[in-house]
């Protein structure tokens, strides 16, 4: 994770971002620092990265690279207003314990586009990851990927409207081109279908350990059906950071087990 310190709206590259907006840092970091706590409580280790003064969404730790394993992949970003990002999360990245760390050729930002699910990774392009980055992780990773179409500006990044759920997902159909989602529902046929009111609050963007979901508290119906199934809701407040459009996933990079297929994590 990354502290908001230096978390502004300076620049607007998707439909949540209002320059004219106040943003309230002190709010901002204490709704974040409420989500690394909620992580720490719950058993999970949670690493910091410096963050760098200019870069305002740096914050969005999800996005600045892929960890699976031994391997890292860091961001090659889509837009010149956070292309810096991506030589802080690999320099970051380099001093950890991978055993290969490499900058992504192409267009990539990492977990914002990329879900690390049981035995395959679902990748977005559409908005910000190239198409050609999803063979490049496929390669780099040694991991079946599938691409998925995104087609509504309000969900740009994969992790704005889909999120994996242990051996299922929840998404949000409309965010996707009719072949993507026909492809999700055919891999997925027990998966969870968020409400529009959700997907509008950023719900789709949680990070499950298996058990918890760590999502926003506005997303109540999802936060329904996910319990319905057994999962424990942790409902965070993040409004701050929704002003940027994002939500917990985009404030966490996860460090994934090598799963090659559905219930055989290695860690
Ligand atoms: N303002 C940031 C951007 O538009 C938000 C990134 C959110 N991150 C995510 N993983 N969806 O790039």
């Amino acid at each position: 994770m990354c502290r908001p310190d230096h978390f502004d709206v300076t620049y607007a590259i998707n439909p949540w971002m209002d320059t004219g907006a106040a943003v309230n840092r002190a709010l901002a970091l204490a709704q974040w620092d409420a989500l690394r706590i909620a992580y720490e409580v719950r058993g999970h280790r949670v690493e910091m990265i410096e963050p760098v003064a200019g870069l305002p969404d740096m914050v969005f730790a999800a996005n600045g690279g892929l960890a699976i394993g031994d391997r890292a992949l860091s961001a090659r970003f889509a837009n010149p207003e956070r292309a810096e990002e991506g030589p802080a999360y690999h320099d970051w990245m380099a001093a950890q314990r991978f055993t290969t760390v490499a900058r992504a050729r192409e267009t990539n930002e990492g977990e914002g586009d990329f879900a690390i699910a049981p035995g395959r990774i679902l990748a977005g392009t559409g908005f910000r990851s190239a198409r050609d980055s999803h063979q490049e992780v496929a390669e780099y990773f040694g991991l079946p990927v599938v691409s998925l179409d995104l087609v509504d500006p309000r969900f740009y990044h994969l992790d704005t409207a889909l999120m994996v759920l242990d051996d299922t997902i929840a998404y949000y159909p409309a965010a996707f081109s009719g072949p993507s989602a026909r492809l999700l529902a055919s891999l997925y046929p027990d998966a969870i279908l968020a409400t529009e009111a959700d997907a509008n609050v950023l719900g789709l963007n949680g990070v499950c350990d298996g058990y918890h979901v760590f999502l926003t508290d506005q997303a109540v119906d999802l936060a329904e059906q996910l319990r319905a199934r057994g999962y424990e809701p942790v409902g965070i407040d993040l409004s701050e950071l929704l002003k940027s459009g994002g939500s917990v996933k985009c404030c966490t990079m996860e460090w994934h087990a090598v799963r090659t297929a559905a219930g055989s994590g290695t860690d």
